[in-house]
Formats: structure tokens, C-alpha cells, sequence
């Protein structure tokens, strides 16, 4: 697969030789072509040394225009990707205005056209920005994005760029699989995030779950060309794009839903802190203060992962085990009670696992066990899909595999 990767001036340009490097490991070849206020971002050097090709950025470059002119690079495109797009070129593409090498080239493709926005989150919610937005998408344009949390102007909002891991598999999926994923051709379900177990119309326990990790998991394993169905809690993350998202609310529906999809599923990753008990009833009315003390009757959940490790036959199989103490002795516990084919062992409580960015964890099969440093849950996230992916084929055979190296990400 080409990729014409449009990198414009936006502060999340610094994130481009991470893109770049997401697809190049889908087997794709990715074209740089850079705006000039991009380089007060971030260096062509650095571009070029990941992309392994010449960055492009002047649309007058006698020489480069020589080797490959901008039609010929336009025709040369399966998808033009601008990543990070500014409010700025989305305008520029809408008024089909093509003063620089990019904006040519998106008005002489007939390559599919994405963009990742990244701005300020009022530039973003701007009538302008999103009269263009609509405007862009009407004309068949995918925008992939924006995220919503921290920016990098200390404001809080919409208007991240997405991660780069999110944005190469859109990419994929958007371009009809013609990466090199290591899970190609795989279905993928995965559960995420807490469960609400309701007490009475008003009130409900739950955990301190947030969702990051199997979310992160699934733009992983869609990253690998994955077809992913996530099966969802309520949380509080953005769905990512390209990704069949089920969305519940208790241990019961939990389980449903996941039945419901396992049926052809090759692997599934259970990533969700399915809450353990529920109230045994669900009382109808709004339970009123009256006494001093209550007690609440609580029943067992179904076991989401136990049963789905049980079928016959069952998919690939891989448990989490958050613990507060004695980590690894618990993970591998479970991992032969649940009959699991892999289990991540992760302390939660005081300051790690649940409701943040990072995580430490082991992972732990019958002979063996890997564990990683501290990394962030996207990061971690996908050393976890590669490992699943290893582990899947040892086990279903490799002649199933596809021709791929494993790319490590300990450089
Ligand atoms: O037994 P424990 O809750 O510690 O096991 C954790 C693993 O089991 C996690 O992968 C979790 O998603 C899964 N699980 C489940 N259904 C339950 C309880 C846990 O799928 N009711």
C-alpha cells in the first residue's frame, strides 16, 4: 500500500515518525510530503530516516519534480493521509485551493483522502472548522478524529490528534485490508472497562476500571488487521474508529453480548473488570434512609472468561489478573483454573492499573512468563497483541500465519 503522508504545522507533528513507523510495520510505503511551517515541528532528518524515502515539501523542487512529479505522486497514492491536519489546510482542501505541494496533490488525487485534525479545542469547535468538517465529509473525505483529553496548549477538550496507533489501523481499515497485519483475517472480540450492577434505579457498585487498557488492546489488534468487536462498559474513552463497539452496562449483559459474538472469534482478550457480585434483587423504587444499617444481598456474576476458555471449541483465550498483592502466584491460579491459553498479571491500587495512562504487567502462559517495564497502555497494548499473536499461531498452527517478522518495539 502508498501512502502520501501529509504532515502539516500543527504541534502533533511530533507524533508523525511514530505514524510513520505504525504503517511502514503494516507492510506499507509511506511518501512524506511536508507544509513549510511542519518544520517548525519537526525535522525532515528524522522523517526521512524513518520513512526511508526523500521528504517532499516544495511543489517548485526542479529535481524532485524531475524524479516524480506531483501528478505522477498523486497517481502513485492507494490513500492520502494529513496527519496532523490544522484548521488551515482543512479549509484550504475545501476551497480547493492548491498553493503548496500538499494541497495539489489533494486536489489531483483520485486516492481516498483522510485527515487527523489536531488543533485547539475552540479552533476545532469553530462554526468554520466544523462547517469545513461537514463539508469535507460530504465530499467522501474520512476524518479520523479528533481526540478529546489534554492539549498541548493546557486547555482540555477536543481536538487531540489521535494516536498513532488509531490512526494506522483506520487507515487500514479504510483501504479495505491491504496491510500486512499480523492478525489479518482474525476476529477479535474484547471485553473492556467496569460493569454497573444496579441496587435500585438510582444507585449501582462498580470498580475503578477505566476502560484505557482494552481499548487501547483493540486499536491494537485492528492495528494487525484485526476485525475487532469490543464489548464495552461504561466508560469514558473515545470510541476508536473503524472498531464494532457493543456497548453494555452489567456482568449479565457483559456476557450476552460477548456470546452473542464469539461464536467465529479467533482470540479473545478479556480486558474488563467484570464486577465479581451483583445484588441479588433489583429493587424497584429508590431505596429510602430509614434504618441505622442495611445489608445488601449480593449473588455471583457470571464468569465472562471462564466461560467463553470452557466452549468447544474454544478461541484463543487471554485473562487479566489485577491483584494488590502476591500477583504472579494469583495470575498463574487462574490462569489453569479458567483454562486460559495466556493471562496479564498487573498490581492495581496505590498508584497503578486501574484509571491511568500506564501499566506494569507480566504476562504468564503453562511454560513461561514475559514482563515489561513500565510503558503506557498503548505502548503495552500492543507488545501484548504481539505476543497474542505469537502464542495464537504456536498454538492454531503456523500455517495460518502470515509471512511476517515480528517487529519488537524495544528500540
Ligand atoms: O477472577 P478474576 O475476576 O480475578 O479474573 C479476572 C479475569 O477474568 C479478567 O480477565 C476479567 O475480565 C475476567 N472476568 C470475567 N468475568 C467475570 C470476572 C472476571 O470475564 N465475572
Amino acid at each position: 500500500m502508498n501512502i502520501v503522508l501529509g504532515i502539516t504545522g500543527g504541534i502533533a507533528a511530533y507524533k508523525a515518525p511514530d505514524l510513520v513507523r505504525r504503517m511502514r510495520e503494516r507492510g506499507a510505503e509511506v511518501q512524506i510530503v511536508m507544509t513549510a511551517s511542519a518544520e517548525e515541528f519537526v525535522t525532515s532528518t528524522a522523517l526521512q530516516a524513518v520513512s526511508g524515502r526523500p521528504i517532499r515539501s516544495n511543489l517548485w523542487d526542479k529535481e524532485a519534480e524531475a524524479a516524480m512529479s506531483h501528478i505522477e505522486l498523486a497517481r502513485w497514492a492507494d490513500l492520502v493521509l494529513v496527519a496532523p491536519a490544522t484548521a488551515e489546510v482543512m479549509a484550504r482542501i475545501v476551497s480547493g485551493g492548491a498553493p503548496d505541494l500538499l494541497t495539489t496533490i489533494c486536489l489531483a488525487t483520485e486516492a481516498p483522502i483522510a485527515l487527523a485534525p489536531a488543533m485547539n479545542r475552540v479552533m476545532w469547535s469553530n462554526p468554520a472548522t466544523q462547517a469545513n468538517r461537514e463539508v469535507l465529509e460530504e465530499r467522501g473525505i474520512h476524518i479520523i478524529g479528533p481526540g478529546v483529553g489534554s492539549q498541548a496548549c493546557g486547555e482540555t477538550g477536543s481536538g487531540r490528534m489521535l494516536d498513532p496507533d488509531v490512526i494506522a489501523a483506520t487507515v487500514f481499515n479504510l483501504t479495505g485490508g491491504k496491510g500486512e497485519g499480523l492478525l489479518e483475517g482474525r476476529k477479535v472480540v474484547i471485553t473492556a472497562g467496569p460493569t454497573r450492577e444496579a441496587i435500585d434505579p438510582v444507585r449501582y457498585i462498580t470498580n475503578r476500571s477505566s476502560g484505557k487498557m482494552g481499548y487501547a488492546i483493540a486499536s491494537a489488534a485492528a492495528a494487525q488487521g484485526a476485525e475487532v468487536v469490543l464489548v464495552s462498559g461504561p466508560v469514558n474513552v473515545a470510541e476508536p474508529p473503524g472498531i464494532a463497539v457493543i456497548n453494555v452496562e452489567s456482568a449479565q449483559q457483559m456476557y450476552a453480548a460477548t456470546h452473542d459474538v464469539i461464536g467465529d472469534a479467533d482470540i479473545f482478550i478479556a480486558a474488563a473488570a467484570v464486577a465479581d457480585y451483583r445484588p441479588a434483587k433489583l429493587v424497584e423504587q429508590k431505596i429510602k434512609k430509614n434504618d441505622e444499617s442495611m445489608s445488601l444481598d449480593l449473588v455471583r456474576c457470571p464468569d465472562i472468561l471462564a466461560s467463553v476458555a470452557h466452549l468447544d471449541p474454544a478461541p484463543f483465550t487471554i485473562g487479566f489478573a489485577a491483584e494488590t498483592e502476591n500477583v504472579l502466584d494469583y495470575a498463574r491460579g487462574k490462569l489453569q483454573r479458567k483454562n486460559l491459553d495466556l493471562i496479564i498479571a498487573n498490581r492495581v491500587g496505590d498508584n497503578c492499573g486501574f484509571d491511568r495512562d500506564d501499566n506494569t504487567a507480566t504476562a504468564l502462559w503453562k511454560n513461561g512468563e514475559r514482563s515489561y517495564p513500565t510503558l503506557s497502555k498503548v505502548d503495552l497494548a500492543r507488545e501484548l497483541i504481539e505476543l497474542a499473536a505469537e502464542h495464537f499461531y504456536a498454538v492454531r498452527g503456523s500455517d495460518t500465519q502470515p509471512k511476517l517478522t515480528i517487529i519488537s518495539n524495544k528500540d
